[in-house]
């Protein structure tokens, strides 16, 4: 199903900065609230915050980047949209605290996990590619595993 088809839902718009994933999140949290899903919350924050962190380093400064909660039947769906038109690849990961390298200056070094977070949360993940450029990347949270 189409994003623009979801049942109900809001969507945001903010200029790609670091302070967004944090908005992004209290926008998941507030949403959840109002449909009386807040043990939801916990688990989509962290999905949501992660698919933000991403669209911001792939967009540009001052781009654009669309956050959308949406709320059908039997799932809640988080997508987050950027101009970007490369595509997310998520890397096959150990997460593992002994394979953490904690030295300073080793520490970029351990990224690579988002994606996996978010694909053991979630029940589906998907792109929706949009023209003339850019994609939302859509995680679905289904509500009967977690109630
Ligand atoms: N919105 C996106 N647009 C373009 N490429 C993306 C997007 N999201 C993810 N990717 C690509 O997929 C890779 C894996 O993303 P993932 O979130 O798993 O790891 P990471 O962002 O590199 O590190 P971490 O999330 O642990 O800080 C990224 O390095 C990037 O190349
Ligand atoms: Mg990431």
């Amino acid at each position: 199903m189409a994003l623009t088809e979801k049942k109900t839902g809001v969507s945001r718009q903010f200029a790609a900065s670091s302070a967004v994933a944090g908005l992004a999140r209290d926008q998941v949290a507030s949403a959840l609230r109002e449909w009386e899903l807040s043990f939801l919350v916990p688990d989509a924050a962290l999905v949501m915050g992660e698919l933000v962190a991403n669209a911001i380093v792939a967009s540009g400064l001052a781009d654009v980047i669309k956050v959308h909660v949406g709320f059908r039947v039997a799932e809640v769906v988080l997508a987050v949209w950027d101009r970007c038109d490369g595509r997310p690849l998520v890397q096959k990961v150990e997460l593992s605290l002994e394979t953490l390298d904690l030295r300073e200056e080793n520490f970029d070094d351990n990224g690579g996990w988002g994606l996996s977070i978010v694909e053991s949360l979630a029940s589906r993940c998907w792109v929706e590619p949009t023209r003339p450029s850019g994609k939302w990347v859509c995680a679905a949270l289904k509500l009967e595993e977690r109630r």
